[in-house]
Protein backbone atom coordinates (compact mmCIF):
# COMPACT_ATOMS: atom_id res chain seq x y z
CA UNK A 1 0.00 0.00 0.00
CA UNK A 2 1.33 3.51 -0.85
CA UNK A 3 0.46 6.54 1.13
CA UNK A 4 -0.09 9.53 -1.23
CA UNK A 5 -2.16 11.69 1.72
CA UNK A 6 -4.48 10.85 4.48
CA UNK A 7 -7.33 10.63 1.83
CA UNK A 8 -5.54 8.68 -0.99
CA UNK A 9 -5.04 5.08 -1.07
CA UNK A 10 -3.00 3.25 -3.65
CA UNK A 11 -3.26 -0.88 -3.39
CA UNK A 12 -2.74 -3.55 -6.15
CA UNK A 13 -5.46 -6.68 -5.13
CA UNK A 14 -3.80 -10.13 -5.98
CA UNK A 15 -7.28 -12.02 -5.86
CA UNK A 16 -10.85 -11.15 -6.36
CA UNK A 17 -11.32 -12.55 -2.55
CA UNK A 18 -8.48 -9.82 -1.88
CA UNK A 19 -11.09 -7.39 -3.55
CA UNK A 20 -14.11 -8.91 -1.68
CA UNK A 21 -12.55 -8.61 1.63
CA UNK A 22 -11.51 -5.14 0.92
CA UNK A 23 -15.03 -3.86 0.15
CA UNK A 24 -16.40 -5.58 3.54
CA UNK A 25 -13.85 -3.33 5.06
CA UNK A 26 -15.26 -0.71 3.13
CA UNK A 27 -18.93 -1.82 3.61
CA UNK A 28 -18.87 -1.65 7.11
CA UNK A 29 -18.41 2.00 7.76
CA UNK A 30 -20.70 3.14 4.79
CA UNK A 31 -23.62 5.39 6.20
CA UNK A 32 -26.60 6.52 4.37
CA UNK A 33 -25.46 9.69 2.06
CA UNK A 34 -22.25 8.30 0.95
CA UNK A 35 -21.53 7.68 -2.46
CA UNK A 36 -19.21 5.58 -3.76
CA UNK A 37 -18.25 6.23 -7.24
CA UNK A 38 -16.34 2.69 -8.77
CA UNK A 39 -14.60 3.25 -12.02
CA UNK A 40 -12.47 1.20 -14.42
CA UNK A 41 -13.28 -1.08 -17.78
CA UNK A 42 -15.50 -4.09 -17.86
CA UNK A 43 -13.66 -6.59 -15.72
CA UNK A 44 -11.53 -4.47 -14.02
CA UNK A 45 -13.60 -5.36 -10.42
CA UNK A 46 -16.10 -2.77 -9.93
CA UNK A 47 -18.48 -5.64 -9.18
CA UNK A 48 -16.52 -7.60 -6.95
CA UNK A 49 -15.77 -4.74 -4.55
CA UNK A 50 -19.53 -3.96 -4.36
CA UNK A 51 -20.07 -7.44 -3.23
CA UNK A 52 -17.82 -6.66 -0.81
CA UNK A 53 -19.40 -3.44 0.36
CA UNK A 54 -22.88 -5.01 -0.22
CA UNK A 55 -21.22 -7.72 2.79
CA UNK A 56 -20.14 -5.28 5.29
CA UNK A 57 -23.25 -3.24 4.86
CA UNK A 58 -24.86 -5.97 6.34
CA UNK A 59 -27.38 -7.36 3.65
CA UNK A 60 -27.75 -10.81 3.58
CA UNK A 61 -28.43 -10.52 -0.59
CA UNK A 62 -25.72 -11.44 -2.66
CA UNK A 63 -24.35 -8.66 -4.93
CA UNK A 64 -24.62 -9.03 -8.83
CA UNK A 65 -24.17 -7.02 -11.30
CA UNK A 66 -27.21 -4.50 -12.09
CA UNK A 67 -25.92 -3.89 -15.96
CA UNK A 68 -29.46 -4.93 -17.32
CA UNK A 69 -31.69 -3.48 -14.19
CA UNK A 70 -29.76 -0.35 -13.75
CA UNK A 71 -30.24 -0.04 -9.90
CA UNK A 72 -30.35 -2.83 -7.31
CA UNK A 73 -31.42 -2.30 -3.85
CA UNK A 74 -30.07 -4.19 -0.96
CA UNK A 75 -31.68 -3.41 2.48
CA UNK A 76 -29.78 -4.49 5.75
CA UNK A 77 -30.78 -6.17 8.90
CA UNK A 78 -32.31 -4.91 11.75
CA UNK A 79 -32.58 -1.16 10.53
CA UNK A 80 -34.29 -1.62 6.35
CA UNK A 81 -31.97 1.05 6.12
CA UNK A 82 -31.01 0.64 1.75
CA UNK A 83 -27.66 0.23 0.23
CA UNK A 84 -28.18 1.43 -3.88
CA UNK A 85 -25.97 0.05 -6.77
CA UNK A 86 -26.17 1.78 -9.98
CA UNK A 87 -24.72 0.81 -13.26
CA UNK A 88 -24.54 3.74 -15.14
CA UNK A 89 -23.26 1.94 -18.53
CA UNK A 90 -26.14 2.09 -20.63
CA UNK A 91 -27.25 5.62 -19.52
CA UNK A 92 -27.17 7.97 -23.15
CA UNK A 93 -27.63 11.03 -21.27
CA UNK A 94 -28.71 13.22 -18.62
CA UNK A 95 -32.18 12.70 -19.67
CA UNK A 96 -31.95 9.29 -18.79
CA UNK A 97 -31.22 10.16 -15.09
CA UNK A 98 -34.86 11.61 -15.12
CA UNK A 99 -36.59 8.47 -17.04
CA UNK A 100 -35.30 5.58 -14.91
CA UNK A 101 -35.64 6.97 -11.45
CA UNK A 102 -31.58 7.45 -10.56
CA UNK A 103 -32.33 11.24 -10.05
CA UNK A 104 -34.55 10.21 -6.62
CA UNK A 105 -31.97 7.62 -5.70
CA UNK A 106 -29.32 10.05 -6.10
CA UNK A 107 -31.09 13.39 -3.91
CA UNK A 108 -32.01 11.27 -1.58
CA UNK A 109 -29.97 10.50 1.82
CA UNK A 110 -29.07 7.04 0.61
CA UNK A 111 -25.62 5.29 0.33
CA UNK A 112 -25.00 4.51 -3.08
CA UNK A 113 -22.49 2.11 -4.97
CA UNK A 114 -21.94 3.21 -8.54
CA UNK A 115 -20.02 1.48 -11.79
CA UNK A 116 -19.87 3.89 -14.80
CA UNK A 117 -19.97 7.05 -12.78
CA UNK A 118 -18.50 9.31 -15.56
CA UNK A 119 -21.69 8.71 -17.42
CA UNK A 120 -23.43 10.77 -14.71
CA UNK A 121 -20.28 13.03 -13.64
CA UNK A 122 -22.69 16.03 -13.78
CA UNK A 123 -25.26 14.64 -11.43
CA UNK A 124 -22.77 13.32 -8.51
CA UNK A 125 -22.57 14.94 -5.26
CA UNK A 126 -20.07 17.06 -4.52
CA UNK A 127 -18.36 14.61 -1.41
CA UNK A 128 -18.16 11.22 -2.62
CA UNK A 129 -15.54 8.31 -2.53
CA UNK A 130 -13.77 7.60 -5.95
CA UNK A 131 -12.38 4.42 -6.73
CA UNK A 132 -10.59 3.36 -9.72
CA UNK A 133 -10.00 -0.29 -10.38
CA UNK A 134 -7.07 -1.13 -13.49
CA UNK A 135 -6.42 -4.52 -14.50
CA UNK A 136 -2.72 -5.37 -14.36
CA UNK A 137 -2.70 -9.46 -14.35
CA UNK A 138 -5.47 -11.79 -14.81
CA UNK A 139 -5.35 -11.64 -11.21
CA UNK A 140 -4.01 -8.87 -9.92
CA UNK A 141 -6.23 -4.89 -10.24
CA UNK A 142 -4.43 -1.85 -8.34
CA UNK A 143 -7.02 -0.18 -6.73
CA UNK A 144 -6.71 3.77 -5.97
CA UNK A 145 -8.92 5.37 -3.66
CA UNK A 146 -9.93 8.76 -3.19
CA UNK A 147 -12.15 10.86 -1.33
CA UNK A 148 -13.65 14.00 -2.52
CA UNK A 149 -15.25 16.25 0.55
CA UNK A 150 -15.23 16.37 3.83
CA UNK A 151 -16.98 13.08 4.63
CA UNK A 152 -15.66 10.87 2.12
CA UNK A 153 -11.94 11.93 3.15
CA UNK A 154 -13.30 11.27 6.82
CA UNK A 155 -13.92 7.63 5.07
CA UNK A 156 -10.91 6.77 3.64
CA UNK A 157 -9.37 7.83 6.84
CA UNK A 158 -11.53 4.94 8.52
CA UNK A 159 -11.08 3.11 5.61
CA UNK A 160 -6.95 2.84 5.96
CA UNK A 161 -7.45 2.02 9.33
CA UNK A 162 -9.66 -0.85 9.40
CA UNK A 163 -8.29 -2.67 6.50
CA UNK A 164 -4.95 -1.67 7.00
CA UNK A 165 -4.28 -0.87 10.60
CA UNK A 166 -2.72 2.57 9.48
N1 LIG B 1 -7.68 -9.01 -7.92
C1 LIG B 1 -8.90 -9.10 -8.48
N2 LIG B 1 -9.91 -8.34 -8.03
C2 LIG B 1 -11.14 -8.40 -8.61
N3 LIG B 1 -11.47 -9.21 -9.63
C3 LIG B 1 -10.51 -10.01 -10.12
C4 LIG B 1 -9.19 -9.99 -9.56
N4 LIG B 1 -8.43 -10.88 -10.24
C5 LIG B 1 -9.23 -11.43 -11.16
N5 LIG B 1 -10.49 -10.94 -11.10
C6 LIG B 1 -11.60 -11.32 -12.00
O1 LIG B 1 -11.97 -10.17 -12.75
C7 LIG B 1 -13.37 -10.17 -12.97
C8 LIG B 1 -13.98 -8.90 -12.38
O2 LIG B 1 -15.32 -8.87 -12.73
P1 LIG B 1 -16.32 -7.75 -12.21
O3 LIG B 1 -16.12 -7.54 -10.75
O4 LIG B 1 -17.67 -8.14 -12.68
O5 LIG B 1 -15.78 -6.49 -13.02
P2 LIG B 1 -16.54 -5.16 -13.47
O6 LIG B 1 -17.74 -4.99 -12.60
O7 LIG B 1 -15.52 -4.08 -13.28
O8 LIG B 1 -16.88 -5.35 -14.91
C9 LIG B 1 -13.93 -11.42 -12.30
O9 LIG B 1 -14.03 -12.43 -13.27
C10 LIG B 1 -12.86 -11.76 -11.28
O10 LIG B 1 -12.78 -13.13 -10.98
MG1 LIG C 1 -19.78 -4.65 -13.05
Amino acid sequence: MAILDPWTLDFVSSSEEQTVRLGVRLGELLQPGDVVCLSGELGAGKTALARGVGRGWGTHVRVTSPTFVLVNEYPRLPDGRTLYHLDCYRLEGAGDVYTTGLEDVLAADHAVMIEWPERIAAWLPADHLWVSLEYVSETRRKLHITGVGERAQALVEEFKKSAFGV
